[in-house]
């Protein structure tokens, strides 16, 4: 069995400690959260220990592997804690809110070879998987055009969106690591953006919409397009348009019922509702693959290197949208 800690019992820690003690060949330790209500709720469902402070959930010798899914501004000291511990980590995304702060940490964690995995869930959703993985076998030929849709059925509350960082590092990272997984390394970003859902968004200095166009090394473009709402749930598709065909990978439905009637034809249920629903397998297949990766002692991914491409990228985008330039990534040099 593998031992594992979570760090962070908010909406997502919440979920991978689920995950984490219903896996077959884990066992969740502890778990630890600033806030005491938040981890003695998820220690008592679940059965295990709430510890009073991170140095306890970490140095417990049964813990072999620590999740992090603490609020973003904690990651950094979280990630070199645990690994200055020799635990392997799971972190969520983004590694942090700035690139200098991620890459100064990667500096000081890599003289001890570190074992870190990065909480892009998306690379596990079982069709985005078939979907990457029929792309890499060469069924539809070279990518040229990718279409990645990205829409929140609701904008998170404004003390959410005050530490967020941004829409770009938050909720656009996943699409640019997409972008990067299924065309390879970008070298050129354009981004566009608007305040179109809550002026709430807008005074917070946020955009809520955005349109971006990428072009990768191989020279396929990558459009991505996300909002803060979305009227018939959360909005999540993917198409490839290679030489050959094209893949697509649509939205996913409470049922397959479909209504057809004399004012509808075709009418079904509204789309899931957000990625709790949504990505329930793949946050399940992310959490295997970290303990399958822990069992083997094979590298894990997404990794570190990851988290830094995507936060490089959320950069690059924003930077592109304060002088409306098209910006060149350091993969293009
Ligand atoms: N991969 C995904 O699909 C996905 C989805 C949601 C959130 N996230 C990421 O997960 C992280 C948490 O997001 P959330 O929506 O669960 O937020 P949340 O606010 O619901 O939960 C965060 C929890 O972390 C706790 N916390 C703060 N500082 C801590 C510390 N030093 N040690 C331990 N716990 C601490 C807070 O008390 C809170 O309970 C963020 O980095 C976010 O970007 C990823």
């Amino acid at each position: 069995m593998v031992g594992l800690a979570v760090l962070g019992c908010g909406r997502i820690g919440k979920l991978h400690a689920r995950n984490v003690a219903s896996h077959p060949r884990a066992r969740l330790v502890k778990v630890f959260d600033v806030s005491s209500e938040a981890a003695a709720a998820v220690a008592g469902e679940l059965g295990v220990q709430a510890a009073a402070s991170v140095e306890e959930a970490i140095a417990d010798p049964e813990v072999q592997g620590v999740l992090i899914a603490s609020s973003t501004d904690t990651h950094v000291e979280l990630i070199v804690a645990a690994v200055e511990a020799g635990k392997a980590v799971l972190c969520e995304k983004p590694i942090d809110l700035d690139l200098e702060r991620a890459q100064a940490c990667w500096r000081q964690i890599a003289p001890r070879r570190p074992r870190v995995m990065l909480g892009f869930n998306r690379r596990f959703d079982p069709s985005f998987r078939a979907l990457a993985e029929r792309l890499r076998s060469g069924e539809i030929g070279s990518p040229e055009l990718l279409v990645i849709t990205s829409r929140d059925p609701a904008p998170p509350p404004a003390q959410y969106l005050r530490r967020s960082g941004g829409l770009l590092r938050d909720m656009t990272i996943h699409d640019l690591d997409m972008a990067r997984h299924l065309a390879g390394e970008i070298v050129e970003a354009h981004a566009a953006g608007a305040n179109l859902v809550d002026p709430m968004i807008g005074a917070l200095g946020d955009i809520d919409t955005c349109a971006l166009t990428l072009r990768s090394r191989s020279g396929a473009l990558v459009q991505i397009t996300n909002s803060r709402h979305s009227a018939y749930g959360y909005d999540q598709r993917i198409e490839v348009f290679g030489a050959r065909g094209m893949l697509l990978a649509g939205n996913q439905r409470q049922t397959s019922v479909e209504l057809w009637s004399e004012r509808h034809t075709a009418a079904r249920d509204v789309v899931l509702h957000f990625f709790i629903e949504r990505y329930r397998a793949a946050y399940a297949a992310e959490i295997d693959a970290f303990i399958a990766a822990l069992e083997s002692g094979a590298p894990m991914s997404p990794d570190f290197a990851d988290g830094l491409a995507a936060l490089e990228l959320a950069q690059a985008a924003e930077r592109s949208l304060a002088t409306g330039q098209t910006v060149k990534l350091s993969a293009a040099r």
